[in-house]
């Protein structure tokens, strides 16, 4: 019996309009950590920059060239979520804390996103799970991902479905980003100590990256998606009128969830 596809999240088409509209789409991620004792529970936060919704990031005309000339081609456009995404390198903290067992910090999958759209006078808050992609070793970790990815997929036409496949989404993903973007992540590891030379001398800072499959970079790579289960948007574009509403995604038993839409006294 296949699952239930995910119905569509009534609060996506206006955050998308709010996003377009808005001269920048950076967010702030919450997730939580453990301290150094593990004992007790400690917020992290940082800024990172939204790169679309799951699986369809707004391709630059560079990534699609470097898509095709160097073989990867594009993935057929079968599928489309509420699921926002985000790129990181594994080496950075927020990997840790949010892969279950991956690391001493780790402390779970739950994260916050919060999106403050001055141009739209809107503040979105979007909590959920997020998962990690583009382990290119393959493994279970990778696997539970993809597995959690799918559950919020919805197929929006058969016609390619087969042709389909993560590897080449993650490495359109690392496409859409410039060759020195791309060589950030043969850098030498974000965080340590500069004092520490990198052992490793492939790790250098300011390279360029054309080859989409430099392994060096791509061993760092990482897609962050994150599945939303309850979002919030305060809408303060009228300081005498402001409005607050939220959209929790309500599990319905056997049935797809369906999404509850309450206003708010703000
Ligand atoms: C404007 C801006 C955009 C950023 N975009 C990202 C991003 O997309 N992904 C990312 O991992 N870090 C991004 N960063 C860096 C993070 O804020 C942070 O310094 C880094 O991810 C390390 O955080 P962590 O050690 O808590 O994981 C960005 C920083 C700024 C200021």
């Amino acid at each position: 019996m296949t699952t239930p596809e995910p119905p569509k999240a009534p609060w996506k088409d206006l955050l998308n309009d709010h996003l377009c509209q808005n001269s920048s789409s950076e967010f702030t991620l919450a997730t939580v950590a453990y301290d150094a004792t593990k004992k007790r529970h400690v917020p992290r936060a940082r800024v990172c920059g939204f790169r679309g919704f799951f699986p369809n990031p707004q391709l630059h005309p560079s990534a699609v060239d470097a898509l095709k000339t160097q073989g990867d081609g594009l993935n057929p456009d079968v599928y489309e979520s509420d699921m926002l995404s985000f790129t990181t390198d594994v080496r950075m903290e927020k990997v840790g804390q949010i892969q279950p067992g991956s690391s001493e910090s780790d402390a779970g999958s739950e994260v916050e996103m919060v999106f403050w759209l001055k141009d739209a006078g809107s503040q979105w808050r979007i909590k959920g799970d997020a998962f990690v992609i583009g382990d290119q070793d393959g493994g279970s970790e990778e696997d539970e991902a993809r597995e959690e990815i799918q559950r919020g997929l919805r197929v929006c036409s058969e016609d390619g479905r087969g042709r389909w496949t993560w590897e080449r989404q993650v490495t359109t993903y690392f496409a859409n980003h410039t060759p020195i973007l791309r060589g950030s992540f043969k850098s030498p590891s974000p965080g340590r100590a500069k004092s520490q030379d990198p052992q490793d001398p492939s790790l250098k800072p300011g390279q360029k990256v054309e080859d989409l499959h430099d392994s060096a970079a791509r061993k760092n790579f990482r897609v962050v998606v994150v599945r939303p289960e309850e979002v919030e948007r305060l809408d303060l574009s009228d300081y005498k009128n402001p409005a607050r509403w939220t959209w929790t995604l309500v599990e319905d038993g056997k049935q797809p969830g369906r999404w509850e839409e309450v206003e708010l006294w703000p």
